[in-house]
């Protein structure tokens, strides 16, 4: 029976739909997390029926999954993403925060590399305004520092904590994870330049002005917008 509504189709039908816009040839951005994974597995369903296409992941799980689906990859030294498709924990005006799964410093670089950027969402994540806690990856030895630097900027940090291990989580490229909550972000381009000039921030998951296109699974279908 073909499901309907719930979170997971709606995260289904985003991810299938921005896999469709993927053409022959195309090398793709490979994003992290679970509606970026439902695309991955779209794109392996349609390399089986016979379309070219490279991936370069975001993660070592977007790589992991694409080698299961049997997504070829390439990396960026090699190739330039035609389109990037990539999950966001909110969306407003076009404008996202990531790093809900911690990959958001090769997702940014990935995404803003592509000559497309196809974001995919379900419909609990677009939002009147910014006001999710915005991830903030840091060089370990600099984390009180960069607390401070969020606090001056009135952010809340909270050292993201692993689970089923102790201590911080720990991100691909080796660095903790400050979730800083800043309430509603009444200008995040201008938030986005100052965590970019805090010394020993790796990256953060504010996503200003980068997005092409959000598809939004609904339980009805997809929105474009
Ligand atoms: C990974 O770090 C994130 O940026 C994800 O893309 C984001 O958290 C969305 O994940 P879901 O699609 O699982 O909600």
């Amino acid at each position: 029976m073909e499901e309907s509504g719930g979170t997971e189709a709606q995260k289904r039908r985003a991810g299938e739909s921005a896999a469709g816009v993927v053409d022959d040839g195309d090398v793709v951005g490979l994003g992290t997390g679970s509606t970026a994974a439902a695309a991955i597995r779209e794109l392996g369903r349609r390399v089986e029926s016979g379309l070219d296409v490279r991936g370069v992941p975001t993660s070592h799980g977007a790589r992991r999954l694409a080698r299961e689906v049997g997504v070829p990859l390439t990396t960026l030294e090699a190739a330039t993403p035609d389109v990037a498709v990539d999950g966001a924990d909110q969306v407003a005006d076009g404008d996202l925060v990531k790093g809900g799964g911690a990959a958001h410093t090769r997702e940014k670089v990935v995404d803003a590399a592509a000559d497309r950027f196809v974001v995919v969402v379900d419909a609990g994540k677009p939002a009147p305004a910014l006001d999710h806690p915005v991830p903030v990856e840091a060089l370990a030895d600099a984390v009180p520092a960069v607390e401070r630097r969020v606090e001056t900027l009135g952010g809340a940090p909270t050292l993201r904590a692993a689970e089923r291990k102790d201590g911080p989580v720990i991100t691909d490229n080796g660095n903790p994870v400050l979730d800083c909550d800043f309430g509603v972000v009444d200008d995040p381009r201008a938030l986005a330049a100052a965590l970019d000039g805090i010394p020993g921030v790796v990256g953060h998951g504010l996503f200003v002005g980068l997005a092409d296109e959000v598809h939004v699974g609904t339980d009805d279908g997809v929105e474009v917008r």
